[in-house]
């Protein structure tokens, strides 16, 4: 069965919505950020601050290349994931692209962004970061999701749109 992926800016609530959908539908949750993390031995921080972003970018491309040969998976991508053509044409050839389009003003002002590296630098830059990277996440969903009443509702709308 084909894969699920989703997208979008960070702290959407890919990993919890991810979760939810692998408890509903029984099938397993991967998220990139955890299995780099896993593979490293060191965080996402730890890996921007001692070998810098475009390690992390290299070893990002290298795990979505590797599930985009798994089926059946649900993949919670980084948030910068789809930046990198390679990594993200890969993945979508291997099932349904979901982008969690969810305000990034709530997301800045709700979720703790202390452990992502790339939210660092206030809201403004928060907010533009996102608004530069609206295009990219357009450019390859499939589906857009824009109900953040709750995660269940969320995974709610995920599950309509495998429909
Ligand atoms: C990033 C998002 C993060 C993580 C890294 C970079 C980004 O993942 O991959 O901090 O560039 O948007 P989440 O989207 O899971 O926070």
């Amino acid at each position: 069965m084909k894969n699920i992926i989703l997208i979008g800016m960070m702290g959407c609530g890919k990993t919890t919505v991810g979760h939810l959908l692998a408890g509903r539908l029984k099938r397993t949750l991967v998220d990139t950020d955890q299995l780099i993390e896993a593979r490293e031995g060191l965080t996402v921080s730890e890996i921007f601050a001692t070998e810098g972003e475009g390690y992390f970018r290299s070893l990002e491309l290298g795990v979505a290349q590797a599930l985009s040969l798994r089926g059946d998976l649900i993949i919670a991508c980084g948030g910068g994931l789809p930046l990198q053509d390679a990594a993200i044409s890969a993945l979508k050839e291997s099932g349904t692209v979901f982008w969690l389009d969810r305000d990034a003003g709530e997301i800045y002002d709700s979720e703790s962004l202390a452990d992502r590296p790339l939210a660092q630098d206030g809201r403004e830059a928060f907010l533009a970061k996102a608004a530069e990277r609206r295009s990219v996440y357009e450019k390859w969903a499939d589906r857009v999701i824009t109900d953040f009443t709750s995660s269940v509702s969320t995974a709610a709308r995920v599950m309509e749109g495998l429909e």
